[in-house]
């Protein structure tokens, strides 16, 4: 089966209720990223960042998977699919999809401030001060932040160089090093790009755009994926 490999971002999301960062109404309208997303902010204000983060929690527990998380779920049946996601939300695995790589960590867990690969599941939507690992140590969310190394980018690389179609769904391909993905498309590996603002997006090579919400798009570029490429 053809393999499609597909790039989330926080646009698949939006018709689920939840915020994307850059834009109009954006988390990062709201919240200085340097208070809230980097280690400094962790080092400075703990209780602030894990206030930020269970609000964000509490929305995407609150939220369920649009048609464009089902409609990639539902192609499992024509294609191997592989998803790299930079959301921390899980309505990709709650609409049904089995491949899913988070670039940027998970909300529903948290992790040892001691040993990186002590992961958590959060049960509920809060992580609280005194919330401690077996080893005493604070939990943190498992979350990667501005200025942070990108555990998974070496796993997202060697499923793009593997792709026979690569799409991009609901992202600004601002933050690096997930934009970078895009330049390790095979070049005879045709691209597609689904967002409203695809006109302001910056993607290498030729594409084949559905400049619209990612609930009509995904399916539309699913048919025409079949349809060129079978
Ligand atoms: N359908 C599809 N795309 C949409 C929709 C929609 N209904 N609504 C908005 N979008 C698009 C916007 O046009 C924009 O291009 O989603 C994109 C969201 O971009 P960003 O807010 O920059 O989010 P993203 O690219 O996921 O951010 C990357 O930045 O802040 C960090 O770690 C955070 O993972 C995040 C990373």
């Amino acid at each position: 089966m053809l393999h499609l490999v597909i790039l989330t971002g926080a646009g698949i999301s939006a018709e689920s209720g939840l915020k994307t960062f850059r834009g109009n109404d954006g988390l990062w309208e709201g919240y200085a990223i340097e208070e809230v997303a980097t280690p400094q902010a962790w080092k400075k204000n703990p209780a602030l960042v894990l206030e930020f983060y269970n609000m964000r929690r509490k929305a995407a527990l609150e939220a369920t998977p649009n048609a464009a998380h089902i409609a990639l779920a539902e192609a499992e049946k024509d294609f191997t699919i592989s998803i790299i996601t930079q959301n921390v939300d899980d309505l990709h695995e709650r609409a049904g999809s089995k491949n899913i790589v988070h670039l940027h960590g998970q909300l529903n867990q948290s992790r040892s401030t001691l040993d990186p690969s002590k992961i958590y599941p959060i049960e509920g939507w809060q992580l609280n001060p005194g919330d401690t690992c077996p080893r005493g140590s604070q939990l943190r969310p498992n979350i990667v932040w501005f200025g942070e190394a990108v555990p998974k980018m070496d796993e997202a690389i060697k499923i793009t160089s593997t792709a026979d179609v690569f799409m991009v769904v609901g992202t600004s391909l601002q933050v690096y090093p997930a934009a970078g993905l895009l330049y390790e498309v095979p070049s005879s590996c045709p691209i597609y790009l689904v967002d409203p603002s695809a006109s302001e997006i910056t993607v290498p090579g030729s594409v084949v755009t559905f400049s619209e919400k990612a609930s009509t798009g995904v399916p539309k570029a699913l048919e025409d994926i079949k349809k060129s490429h079978r």
